[in-house]
């Protein structure tokens, strides 16, 4: 199965983007509803959940572990995939590059939770493959709350996004990326409030492009992930917003189990 988890709904964004890039290949995923959010968390125990959330979905049959959350991407992709046998991968990357693709003026901004903006690793990781490119970033911690609300037409929401913006909207940049998986929710109001002009990177169509390229340099890996088109989600807490949100993120039927955390481990 491939293995996929965030700390709520963001990572099912990533989820249906592999549901369309790699049709009919088994999915478990782990939603930490009860613990989340990650972003305004310390980096250490961030670490912390991120490898139980790893371990978790080894456990339940994972062949590879998606880490569809830019805040564990940021600051615990690093010591988890060098001790898991199990390959990992990370969300940030693929944005960075989309960014650096789709930029013309190298000028980006990007948008994300206290840790991930904290941890600067957009910047580093553009900086690296760009070093011309000048990086803006702004925390924005509201924003996951009011996506696990189902607030996402709300005149509230868009102020605050809006608020979020306006340090980014005089530094002339023409990409903006959305690192976090919550954000592509709210994609339609960060569009209309940074302006029509500016390309908005939702990273979940080149993070599973980049999933189907691993896959399909290692056929035997590939062959061994049963495809019977099951997508199973596990949360640590039911809720009903998280049903109903799921349900309509994947646009089908969605059952919860509930797993606790870190007991069942
Ligand atoms: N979707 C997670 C991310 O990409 C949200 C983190 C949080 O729970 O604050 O960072």
């Amino acid at each position: 199965m491939i293995g996929i988890f965030d700390s709520g709904l963001g990572g099912l964004t990533v989820v249906r983007a592999i549901m369309d890039r790699l049709p009919g290949y088994d999915i478990v995923y782990f939603g930490d509803t009860a613990r989340m959010p990650y972003g305004s968390k310390s980096p250490r125990t961030v670490v912390d959940y991120a490898r139980q959330d790893s371990m978790l979905l080894i456990r339940k049959g994972a062949r590879l572990v998606l880490m569809a959350c830019n805040t564990a991407s940021s600051v615990a992709f690093e010591p988890i995939a060098r001790r898991l046998e199990t390959p990992v991968f990370e969300v940030v990357t693929p944005a960075v590059e989309t960014a650096l693709q789709c930029s013309r003026n190298q000028r980006i901004g990007v948008i994300g939770t206290r840790a991930t903006i904290g941890s600067a690793v957009y910047e580093r990781k553009i900086k690296n493959r760009q070093p011309d490119a000048a990086v803006y970033s702004v925390a924005c911690p509201l924003l996951v709350p009011l996506v696990e609300e189902g607030w996402l037409r709300k005149p509230e929401t868009k102020t605050i996004v809006k608020k979020y913006l306006t340090p980014l909207k005089n530094r002339q940049i023409d990409t903006l990326v959305l690192g976090c998986t919550h954000y592509p929710i709210l994609k339609h109001i960060v569009q209309h409030k940074i302006g029509k002009q500016i390309n908005v990177i939702d990273s979940s169509l080149a993070v599973a492009e980049k999933l189907a390229a691993y896959l399909t340099d290692q056929p035997s890996l590939l062959h061994a992930l049963p495809q019977t088109g099951r997508v199973r989600l596990l949360v640590s807490d039911i809720t009903p917003q998280f049903e109903s949100m799921a349900q309509m993120l994947l646009q089908q039927k969605v059952e919860l189990e509930q797993v606790r955390l870190p007991v069942d481990l």
